[in-house]
């Protein structure tokens, strides 16, 4: 019997594991927090992720991922064998993984994630572009000789990539995403009405009430918070219209990067687009009215995927089950053994 077959997804709020036959396994925090003077680790992924804001100067909040980049490998080896503990609890043979990585990084940040979870206990581990997870994830072929258009929108990027016969033929990341509307409402409240919040609380404004396109019907939330003038506590109450305000111009940055993209696509391959649409993926994909902003710039029709955060994470799972067949039509994975190379 073979050990549990895992897709990970590495995101820069997120670390997602799918386990073959089970489903999601894993949704947490891609954070660490260590004590300052022993350097222990003392808390992993969500329990670390809520100290935010409130960390006390002995404890050191650690996002190994900043904007699709792994800035600091050691840390996040550490998080994805601390993860991986969790998730094989109990199993007895060594686990098969996948894990969909940035498309851009580079052979040695390749061959560091593999030899570290090959020191984490997997049995074999394949690495697959997150833009190609993404699609497998969303339900989307890109085997056929036909294009497609995926757009993920993370927390720190934005990526879009134009897929066809098995191979990524045009993306970009954008460094902005979640995150970046989380500090446009911090910013915005800050500038109209005075009043200081912290991320978290923007975070969740976004998520309760948050769009970028008028919602038929206004929605309100209170925020506790600081008055920037009198240094006060003050609670406000924001609307739907308000975080419209605030959203908007970044949301219209990520349609005009999709729009770049596609000015480098040749017209048969466009011609693929204007027929399959363009298929949004990743956490802020659930952001109200963003599929309406890039339909009315791109003209093209926008699918939402369900469970978008899943994706990367559930279409690895997927590639790991289809390894052979994927391979016959040319797609290339990255793939180390245990006790091989
Ligand atoms: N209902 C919602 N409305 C708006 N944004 C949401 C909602 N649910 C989740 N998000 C946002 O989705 C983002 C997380 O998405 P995801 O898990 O896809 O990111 P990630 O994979 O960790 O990051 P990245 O792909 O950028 O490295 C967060 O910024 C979160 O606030
Ligand atoms: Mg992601």
């Amino acid at each position: 019997m073979p050990g549990m077959q895992i897709g990970i997804d590495l995101g820069s709020s997120c670390i997602t594991a799918y386990a073959a036959g089970k489903g999601i396994v894993l949704h947490e925090a891609n954070a660490i927090s260590f004590d300052t003077f022993s350097g222990e680790a003392v808390a992993v992924g969500n329990e670390a992720m809520a100290m935010t804001d409130r960390t006390p100067s002995s404890l050191r909040l650690c996002r190994p991922m900043q904007a699709g980049v792994i800035s600091d490998f050691s840390i996040q080896c550490e998080i994805l064998r601390r993860m991986l503990d969790r998730v094989c609890k109990g199993a007895v043979l060594r686990p098969n993984l996948i894990i969909s990585v940035p498309s851009d990084l580079t052979k040695l940040e390749q061959r560091t994630i593999l030899d570290a979870a090959i020191a984490c206990g997997a049995a074999r581990v394949s690495l697959i572009p997150g833009p190609v997870a993404a699609a497998f994830g969303a339900g989307i072929s890109i085997e056929e000789p036909h294009g497609v258009l995926v757009v993920d929108i993370g927390a720190g990027t934005t990526d879009i990539a134009v897929m066809t016969m098995g191979t990524v033929a045009y993306c970009k990341s954008l460094p902005l995403a979640g995150d970046d509307f989380d500090k446009d409402i911090v910013r915005y409240l800050r500038r109209t009405a005075g009043v200081e919040i912290g991320l978290p609380t923007a975070k969740r404004l976004k998520h309760q009430i948050g769009c970028v396109s008028a919602r038929e019907e206004e929605f309100e939330a209170a925020a506790n918070g600081k008055d920037t003038l009198r240094q006060m506590p003050l609670q406000c109450a924001v609307t739907s219209t308000q975080i419209c305000e605030a959203l908007k111009e970044d949301a219209e940055k990520i349609a005009d990067a999709v729009l770049s993209v596609l000015e480098e696509v040749p017209p048969e391959l466009f011609a693929d687009l204007c027929d399959s649409g363009l298929t949004l993926c990743g956490g802020s994909s659930k952001l109200y009215g963003l599929d309406t902003v890039l339909h009315e710039k791109l003209r093209l029709s926008v699918k939402v995927a369900p469970d978008g955060e899943h994706c990367a994470a559930k279409g690895a799972g997927y590639a790991l089950r289809q390894m052979k067949q994927l391979e016959d039509h040319g797609l290339q994975f990255r793939v180390r053994e245990r006790g091989i190379g």
